[in-house]
């Protein structure tokens, strides 16, 4: 599935986001991303402690560490779209299950991993597409329901604004061979669409590719040995440019903050 729906009807969301948006891009997101309620299955994975819900298939590491915390889902494969759905927020309500938590509100949640389809399994295979599945953490599923016994229950999501801390970050992977980088950290819109990293010594934009969830990769040797510079675009098309970001030295697992923030 698109994670963008095309909808742009200004719905009474948007238009309260309209009344209240700090900036610009909070009405972008909202525009692009718009505020009808989609139907949904929700169920949880690990425990308490959300230790299973660390690392995982959108290339983050300590989701405490990274800001993320608990308040985190996995997608079924048609949410999850390959992984261009990582980093994204979605709001969460439970709806239509005797279970749901009374008054219950709603939870924002950001996509960090993927719920894997299983094409041998006859049933509980909520995560094979075309169905749309988030597999919460447990302290996330526990705040929707009154018993997590229930196992799965009917929601209702819609795409919600990322809130973050500080600017964009990026954590280098790859080896002084190779120039790989997780894009985390990201406000707004929270998915990115498209990076391109420029070298010191060059000044010539080259082209990332997603390797697999937010981790981008320059196919591209020049880059290597040179302090980076990242030109990141979101799911909303927009772009920042984050100059000289990371220095020469950089060194695999290192992480640095970007001065600008979607
Ligand atoms: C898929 O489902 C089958 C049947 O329930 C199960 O035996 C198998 O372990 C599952 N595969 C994975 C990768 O989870």
């Amino acid at each position: 599935m698109d994670p963008r729906p095309a909808s742009r009807r200004a719905t009474a969301a948007a238009a309260l986001l309209l009344l209240l948006a700090a900036s610009p891009a909070a009405v972008t997101a909202a525009a692009v991303h718009g505020g009808g309620w989609q139907e949904a299955h929700a169920t949880f994975y690990g425990d308490e402690t959300g230790a299973e819900t660390m690392q995982g298939a959108c290339g983050y590491g300590n989701l405490f560490e990274q800001g993320y915390g608990l308040e985190t889902t996995a997608l079924s494969v048609a949410l999850f779209d390959e992984g261009r759905a990582c980093g994204g927020c979605y709001e969460l309500r439970c709806q239509g299950s005797s279970y749901c938590a009374r008054g219950g509100a709603p939870v924002t949640v950001t996509a960090t991993n993927a719920c894997p389809a299983n094409y041998s399994k006859p049933n509980e295979n909520w995560c094979n597409p075309p169905l749309r599945h988030f597999d919460l953490s447990k302290p996330v599923f526990l705040r929707l329901v009154t018993d997590f016994h229930v196992g799965i229950i009917p929601v209702q999501y819609r795409r919600a604004l990322c809130a973050k801390r500080g600017g964009v970050r990026f954590e280098m992977r790859g080896n002084r061979w190779w120039v790989a980088v997780l894009v985390f950290n990201v406000a707004g819109a929270g998915d990115v669409r498209a990076v391109a990293a420029k070298g010191s010594r060059d000044g010539a934009w080259v082209e990332m590719r997603r390797n697999w969830g937010q981790i981008w990769d320059g196919a591209d040797a020049r880059l290597v040995g040179q302090g980076l510079s990242f030109r990141v675009t979101n799911g909303d098309g927009r772009s920042i440019v984050f100059d000289h970001v990371v220095p020469p030295t950089w060194t695999a697992g290192q992480s640095f903050e970007g001065k600008h923030q979607f």
